[in-house]
């Protein structure tokens, strides 16, 4: 307790756990991570999407039957109602894709006829609906976006091919594939970062699962979380020229201005998951555009100047968002549809710890220290000056 009387405030939970969980190890000093205790190198490197959110949810990893069943539950999960079809196409091109995705992931509880079932096993089935339902809602927004109309979902296709599949109209090649699994892979889970403890705690009031996640995608729109990928792209084309970046990177931290993608509460070293971005980057590059390849020689010229300035010394080294924006644009994916993206990964994550934390639940309820004045005297309005 500081002299004055004021208790020690940990702005920004910093330091504070919040809970004993089983799903995801975060090493922030070795720069690992880890998902049920499998790294993350592996799972990118043998996994798919749909295995690592069967690990996730369910703690193992599957069979071969029982990833055929859980993939054929995701299938059959995908198609949109038309009043969610109709949300997005209302909004879709007047406003945020993270604002359309808020709206027509809430609005799903409609369709839900055993809200009031609140066992484990109707939550687990729930977050298997939302990973599949989050995933055609992502892609019918960039598809509207676009002035396109809704795709039905593919059968035949996986999670990843069958998503590009509805926002693009046209089945992708095995490379965008392969990325966005990828992607999804690596976007799946975090351990208690700003939006699964935001989908924690408007869960721990007993509040429903939909309601739940719906808070995570709130928080995971801003620029220092979900946001970032957005943003650092952003950056990169602002900078334009790769001889260009070193005099913006040098201009903008001498303002006091933060390099997006880069600086993590928990990794005071490589994200691995930037690792394994970059690495993939860096093996396209033979075959990609002007724009990738301009993008990706910023990338290296900014990430080379960061880490000699405050790698080392500040511990801010490059995060998951910093090279992601060089591999969507190698997908023609555009920029505002990146978030999303991550969101319908990181649903899974969302529903895995709001499914755990309800095991042993407790409302979140944290303190705040007043400082203000008490006691003033009440004025009447027309008496005040
Ligand atoms: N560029 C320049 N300086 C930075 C950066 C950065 N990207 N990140 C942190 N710093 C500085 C910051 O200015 C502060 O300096 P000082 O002590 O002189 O005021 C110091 O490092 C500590 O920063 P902080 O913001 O207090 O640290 P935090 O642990 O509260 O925040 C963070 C972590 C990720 C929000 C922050 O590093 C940041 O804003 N990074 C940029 C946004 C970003 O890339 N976010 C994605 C995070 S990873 C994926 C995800 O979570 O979605």
């Amino acid at each position: 307790m500081p002299d004055n009387g004021a208790p020690v405030i940990n702005y920004g939970l910093v330091g504070v756990y919040i809970a004993d969980s089983k799903i995801c190890k975060v090493d922030g000093t070795a720069g690992r991570l880890y998902y049920r205790g499998y790294s993350i190198d592996l799972l990118a490197k043998n996994s798919s999407y749909e295995e690592v959110c069967y690990l996730i949810l369910y703690g193992h990893l599957p069979t071969n039957e029982e990833l055929d069943s859980f993939k054929k539950k995701l299938i059959d999960a995908r198609p949109l109602p038309d009043m969610v079809i109709d949300v997005i196409e209302e909004f879709a091109k007047k406003q945020d894709p993270m604002d359309t995705l808020r709206s027509a992931v809430s609005a799903l509880s409609a369709y839900d006829n055993k809200m009031d079932d609140r066992t484990e096993s109707a939550n687990l089935d729930r977050g298997v609906n939302l990973i599949s339902k989050m995933a055609s809602i992502v892609a019918t927004i960039g598809r509207y976006r676009r002035g396109g109309g809704y795709v039905q979902p593919d059968s035949s296709l996986s999670h990843a091919e069958n998503l590009l599949y509805m926002m693009n109209g046209t089945k992708p090649s095995q490379k965008d594939a392969k990325l966005l699994d990828l992607m999804l892979i690596l976007h799946a889970e975090h351990s208690s970062n700003a939006s699964t403890f935001s989908t924690l705690v408007a869960g721990s009031t007993l509040a429903d699962l939909y309601s739940a996640v719906t808070s995570g995608i709130a928080a995971l729109k801003g620029p220092l979380h979900g946001g970032a990928d957005e943003a650092a792209l952003k950056m990169m084309k602002t900078i334009g020229d790769p001889d260009n970046t070193e005099t913006y990177i040098d201009e903008a931290l001498k303002g006091k201005n933060k390099i997006m993608g880069f600086g993590h509460r928990v990794y005071k070293t490589y994200d691995p998951r930037a690792m394994i971005i970059k690495n993939d980057l860096m093996s396209l590059q033979e075959n990609e555009s002007q724009e990738v390849k301009t993008l990706t020689a910023i990338a290296l010229r900014a990430e080379k100047m960061m880490i000699d300035r405050l790698g080392k010394t500040h511990g801010i080294w490059p995060n998951i968002d910093f090279f992601a924006g060089p591999i969507y644009v190698s997908m023609g994916m555009s920029i505002e549809m990146f978030t999303p993206i991550f969101a319908a990964s990181r649903i899974v994550g969302w529903c895995a710890h709001m499914i755990e934390y309800w095991k042993d639940n407790r409302i979140f309820r944290p303190l705040e220290y007043y400082s203000g004045p008490l006691d003033l005297q009440y004025v009447p309005v027309g008496e005040r000056k």
